[in-house]
């Protein structure tokens, strides 16, 4: 079993796509435990996006990040780091394949709606910044028996 942050952004917000995209990850089965809408600041964004921080789009990824609220969840599942990240499609909705979040909503390559965590670390530093562990809300799911066998 897997954790990790999904982020519903300030596109998806603004755009009255949060059901349609929450929609998709109730859909596959994944659990969501945690779910709140926040505004990133700019130090909070120089946090997530670190790697990116030096690069020349980040003052746009910044300025486009911080412009409205986001919706932060911590979402767990077998594997659910890479399934979700499945689920997304290609960063940039352009070249997202048809079928996939981005490649059925985005046109763009910054607003491509959602960011979702990438590796195991990733999801861990990520979760922190968005959560504290007071917020996240542990529960069986009573559907679990009819969504995958004992033994996955
Ligand atoms: S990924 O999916 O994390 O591997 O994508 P990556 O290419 O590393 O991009 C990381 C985030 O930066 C955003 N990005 C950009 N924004 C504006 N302009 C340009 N050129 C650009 N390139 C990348 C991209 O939307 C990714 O945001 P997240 O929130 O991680 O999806």
């Amino acid at each position: 079993m897997q954790r990790t942050l999904v982020l519903l952004k300030p596109d998806c917000v603004q755009r009255r796509l949060m059901g349609t995209i929450i929609k998709r990850f109730e859909d596959k089965g994944l659990n969501i435990v945690a779910m709140k809408m926040i505004r990133v600041t700019p130090e909070l964004s120089r946090q997530h996006y670190a790697e990116h921080v030096e690069k020349p789009f980040y003052p746009s990824l910044e300025e486009f990040i911080t412009s409205a609220p986001v919706v932060a969840m911590a979402i767990d599942g077998l594997d659910v780091i890479s399934v979700v990240r499945e689920m997304l499609g290609a960063t940039s909705g352009l070249k997202a394949s048809a079928g996939t979040i981005r490649g059925d909503y985005s046109s763009s390559r910054q607003m491509n709606l959602v960011h979702a965590s990438d590796s195991e670390e990733s999801a861990t530093r990520e979760l922190e910044l968005y959560f504290n562990e007071d917020e996240l809300c542990n529960y069986e799911p009573v559907a679990t028996a009819f969504m995958r066998a004992g033994d996955e």
